[in-house]
């Protein structure tokens, strides 16, 4: 069968653990804004690293040597993530949030789509595009004097500006990092879903939660390192696995 094809059979074990889980930790990828428009990192041709190189544009290095490039490439992804909407994957993790005691949404992803959505607690471990941070000192920045100079300039510093996104060789926010990490820790089910589980720390976290007993599922198109574990694979896009994952889980609903 074509990997466009959703392959998914959804474990009714799954779907008993979802509905008496405490704690559930949900981690997304770009893949579950794949479905809104918005480029993924590593697939195929469609992906952005397809494109452009990430070493030359989301490191500090690349940053330093062509402010005025990496500035521009951000701004580009920033205008076409205001231009699209969340989507039934987005949707369907709003409704999980109604559904669970308590709910935590670590997302690699900086477009802001699950805030969007409407979910209220979103661990954003690699910052958010449309966040402006001084490459100086890190503050955000909200509001700056546009004088034509790209990248524009600090307000408070003179220092330039930057996306407050984590870029390569970079840490994760401490804040964002613990919450993710503790999270890991106590949480009975762990849904990893649209990544392909190839960038730490992020991609240790599953497995956290899996020495600690809990129900970890793996919810994407294609394989990834992940199932070399003991977890459930629900195979095919986030918009359609979501959705039914809920229906089935919470029937009369
Ligand atoms: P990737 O592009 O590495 O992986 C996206 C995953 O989503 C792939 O496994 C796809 O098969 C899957 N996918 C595609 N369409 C999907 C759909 N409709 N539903 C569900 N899954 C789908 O993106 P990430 O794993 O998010 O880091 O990349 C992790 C990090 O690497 C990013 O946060 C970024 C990048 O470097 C930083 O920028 C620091």
């Amino acid at each position: 069968m074509s990997n466009d094809q959703p392959t998914f059979s959804i474990p009714p074990e799954l779907c008993d653990v979802l509905r008496s889980a405490r704690h559930v930790v949900v981690l997304t990828g770009a893949g579950i804004s794949a479905e809104s428009g918005v480029p993924t990192f590593r697939d195929g041709l469609t992906g952005l690293w397809a494109q452009y190189n990430p070493q030359e544009l989301a490191t500090p290095r690349a940053f330093a040597r062509d402010p005025k490039l990496v500035w521009e490439w951000y701004l580009w992804r920033r205008e076409l993530v205001s231009k699209v909407q969340p989507n039934a994957g987005h949707q369907a993790l709003v409704e999980l949030e109604r559904r669970v005691p308590r709910l935590t949404l670590i997302t690699q992803n900086v477009d802001g789509l699950h805030q969007r959505a409407g979910n209220r607690r979103v661990v954003e471990i690699h910052g958010n595009i449309m966040r402006t941070k001084c490459f100086g000192e890190g503050t955000v920045i909200e509001r700056w004097e546009e004088t034509g100079e790209i990248p524009p300039r600090c307000p408070k510093c003179g220092s330039m500006l930057r996306p407050d996104v984590v870029w390569f060789g970079e840490a994760l926010p401490d804040q964002a990092f613990n919450e993710a990490a503790l999270a890991s820790l106590a949480c009975n089910v762990f849904l990893s879903i649209g990544t392909s589980g190839l960038v730490e720390p992020a991609a240790s976290f599953p497995l956290v939660a899996l020495r600690r007993g809990a129900r970890v599922a793996l919810i994407n198109p294609e394989e990834t390192p992940l199932l070399s574990e003991n977890v459930d694979f629900l195979r095919g896009p986030a918009g359609s696995i979501l959705p039914a994952l809920l229906r089935e889980t919470w029937p009369n609903s």
